[in-house]
């Protein structure tokens, strides 16, 4: 991965100077005068991520202003500074005063100079930085990796990004940190009683699997975290619409951000025994697809009537999580682009997270807002529960009526976790539509990073 970060000792830096409606002035006033006329003759108002370059006597940069949201108002996004490798010219870079949040201006920084360089080169943008002080770099360069994976492997056309693929990803991920890697492919998967698996992906020609890891002491307390690999998803039989169907190759976001959060924990060292379990398949079309109205014996032993094909997600997820709450991990997370509601309710950019466990859910809520991941929590509403009624079966994966479907898939997927002493659910989104500071557009690392620190105050 290209570094954000300057690391050679002493490197010459242009300054970037902060500025806000407030300090402007008294900023500009004390520039040298020829600096001070550029900036006036430019009509420049440090305006919020707006940025001006100043020259030196010799044309070189001499310094660069940067406008941020004043400290007083109602909203400030912390991750502005994160746009600044896509305005500067190539060249190492320093702050030279605060911005509203060091650390997260830091990361944001690290954050925007991403670039999806797959199919086109020269991409990458060369502007460095010169860690601020006091800034754990280590840290913030582990979180930009993590990102950075899994912007990539949402970002890369399910093409070039099946069930195998991801499954090869996960493997390579795993023999960095030597965790034990096994995978469960194709009809093994009713061999070894994961049902819904294998209904979701046997219609495509690229075998679905379960992909599964290992990693630390077996002594440490058990995390288990289970993600959506769903590498395409057309809808099957009940197809998506076109609109509906042009950004599914995101829908391997959960497993591509359960990927993230597992580097950071291994590359940390956390004090857990970690678990990655990940169903991996292509919800396709085919003569042998699943239909709506089949029912299906669960692993964990209930059965479920297809109420719709496009709510496959929750399908391939109650497999895995039944596995997973086998063992009674004292901590169970799942990640997964589940639902077009949870963005109805909430937008692309604040995931739903859902959890029972009142200590865990203030826990994350307060990483997500200092990690600058939003998360909100709804409800694992018990009055909705009977919504997943179906006339043949224990329970239906599409209820009708469609009101609070980020919820009731919740609701659904509860009722394959039992034993695990506590369980967190995010129904992410994975995708950024329009580009913002520190966010470029298409695929998105999401809750990974609150969670990563979260298990990092528990077990670090
Ligand atoms: N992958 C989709 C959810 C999705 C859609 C996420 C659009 C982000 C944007 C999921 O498999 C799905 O299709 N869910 C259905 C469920 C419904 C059929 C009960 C949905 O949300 O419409
Ligand atoms: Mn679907
Ligand atoms: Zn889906």
């Amino acid at each position: 991965m290209h570094s954000a970060f300057e690391t050679a000792p002493a490197a010459p830096a242009i300054p970037i100077i902060f500025a806000t409606k407030t300090t402007w002035d008294a900023i500009r006033d004390a520039l040298p005068a020829p600096a001070r006329q550029f900036a006036l003759a430019n009509d420049f108002a440090a305006k919020p991520g707006k940025c001006l370059t100043l020259p030196a006597a010799d044309g070189q940069i001499a310094q660069v202003i940067f406008g941020l949201e004043d400290e007083a108002s109602k909203s400030r996004d912390l991750f502005r500074p994160g746009s600044l490798p896509g305005l500067l010219p190539p060249g190492t870079y320093r702050f030279a005063n605060a911005p509203h949040d060091t650390r997260l201006a830091t990361l944001a920084f690290a954050l925007g100079s991403y670039r999806f360089g797959r199919y086109r080169t020269a991409e990458t943008s060369d502007v460095r930085l010169v860690p601020p002080d006091g800034v754990d770099i280590a840290d913030i360069t582990r979180m930009a990796e993590a990102a950075s994976l899994a912007r990539d492997l949402i970002n890369t056309p399910s093409n070039d990004m099946g069930p195998e693929e991801l499954a090869q990803a996960a493997q390579h991920l795993a023999e960095r940190f030597d965790a034990g890697f096994t995978c469960i492919t194709g009809d093994d998967l009713t061999r070894q009683n994961f049902p819904l698996i294998h209904a979701v992906g046997m219609a495509s020609t690229r075998a679905p699997r379960l992909i599964d890891f290992n990693w630390g002491d077996p002594s440490h307390p058990k995390v288990t975290l289970v993600g959506k690999g769903v590498c395409f998803d057309t809808g099957g039989l009940d197809l998506k619409p076109s609109g509906g169907m042009l950004i599914m190759k995101k829908d391997m976001g959960g497993a591509a951000n359960v990927l993230a959060l597992a580097l950071m924990v291994m590359d940390a060292r956390l004090k857990v025994r970690l678990r990655v379990l990940i169903p991996a398949v292509e919800n396709a079309v085919a003569g042998n697809a699943f239909r709506p109205l089949d029912v299906f014996t669960s692993r964990k032993g209930l059965t479920v009537e297809i109420g719709n094909t496009d709510a496959e997600g929750r399908l391939v997820l109650a497999d895995a999580l039944a596995l997973a709450d086998e063992e009674k991990p004292d901590l169970l997370i799942d990640l997964g682009t589940l639902t077009g509601a949870a963005r109805v309710a909430l937008g692309p950019d604040l995931p739903p997270f859902y959890t029972n466990d009142e200590t865990l859910a203030l826990q994350v809520a307060a990483h997500a807002k200092q990690e600058n991941d939003p998360l909100w929590r709804l409800p694992l509403w018990p009055p909705y529960d009977s919504w997943l009624d179906s006339k043949v079966a224990n329970l239906n994966n599409a209820p009708s009526g469609g009101f609070a479907g980020s919820i009731t898939c919740a609701l659904f997927l509860q009722r394959f976790v039992e034993a695990a002493k506590s369980w967190l659910h995010v129904d992410i989104y994975g995708w950024t539509p329009t580009a913002k500071p520190a966010r470029p557009e298409g695929g998105e690392c999401q809750a990974a990073r609150a969670i990563y620190k979260l298990l990092s105050e528990r077990y670090g």
